[in-house]
């Protein structure tokens, strides 16, 4: 089922880079200036603005800070890249992974036309992730986890890359019940972020499993107008989380 899933996955991202955009899936609308502040989305570049593909910001609730090193999981057009960018300054680090080779195509190409020399993309996968251990300040990541099949796995690799008291910033989409094993099998729905969306309990136990702390939901909206929903289905939500690896004693 992981290979189907990845294979799907990497299909319908790649037709969406290719194509300009439209979000997680064909008939849903989750590209909207309204995941940022007005004052974020006209700083950013048109290329990456139209191929926002996030479902909230975890860029603001990061609190970035000038310096810092900062990875972004699942970076598709770099938008979130581009903004870390922006706070971390030319003295900061910004890496962008992503599975999907046309994703990572267009994100360089816009990263070169703004000659972003501290922003790099990387082909990978969340559940190995090319990057050195303990390397991290802060892990970004947005509408991602939801598409991944072995959700621990990508919370424990995201775990091993942060630096001790380093700190993770998500924004996801989650349920409050369970899918039937019809949809959960749906692969069409997965791709849209929503068949592979979890209850918050569990993704909250994914995170506490691998080894965070200091877990908070900053915020949860209804996701009714981010991705297609349909009847029969448990309720979605948006949810932005912080959390936390801790320092050694
Ligand atoms: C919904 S888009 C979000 C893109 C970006 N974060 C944004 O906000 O616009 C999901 C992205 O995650 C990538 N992706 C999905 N599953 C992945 C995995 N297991 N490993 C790496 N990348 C993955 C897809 O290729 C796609 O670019």
């Amino acid at each position: 089922m992981s290979e189907s899933i990845h294979q799907a996955v990497r299909e319908n991202y790649g037709r969406l880079a290719e194509a300009g955009g439209a979000c997680c899936g064909s008939d849903s609308a989750c590209t909207s200036p309204q995941l940022y502040d007005e004052a974020q989305w006209a700083s950013l570049p048109k290329e990456a603005a139209e191929l926002s593909l996030g479902c909230g910001d975890p860029v603001t609730i990061a609190g970035l800070r000038p310096g810092e090193h900062v990875l972004d999981l699942g970076s598709g057009g770099g938008i979130d890249c581009f903004l870390a960018a922006e706070q971390v300054g030319p003295a900061g680090h910004v890496i962008g992974v992503d599975m999907t080779p046309a994703m990572l195509e267009r994100a360089r190409a816009t990263r070169d036309r703004l000659g972003l020399t501290q922003v790099e993309f990387r082909q990978g996968q969340l559940e190995a992730l090319p990057v050195a251990d303990e390397t991290i300040d802060v892990i970004l990541s947005n509408c991602v986890i939801s598409l991944v099949p072995d959700k621990g796995a990508a919370f424990r690799e995201a775990f091993r890359v942060l630096k001790v008291g380093g700190r993770i910033s998500v924004s996801d989409i989650v349920t409050g019940g369970e899918f039937s094993a019809e949809l959960r099998a749906d692969l069409n729905r997965w791709t849209e972020c929503v068949s592979g969306a979890v209850p918050l309990t569990d993704y909250l136990a994914g995170l506490s499993r691998a080894g965070f702390v200091e877990i908070t939901v900053v915020s949860q909206v209804d996701a009714s107008d981010i991705v297609p929903v349909q009847e029969g289905m448990p309720p979605l939500f948006s949810v932005r989380i912080r959390a936390r690896k801790q320092n050694k004693n």
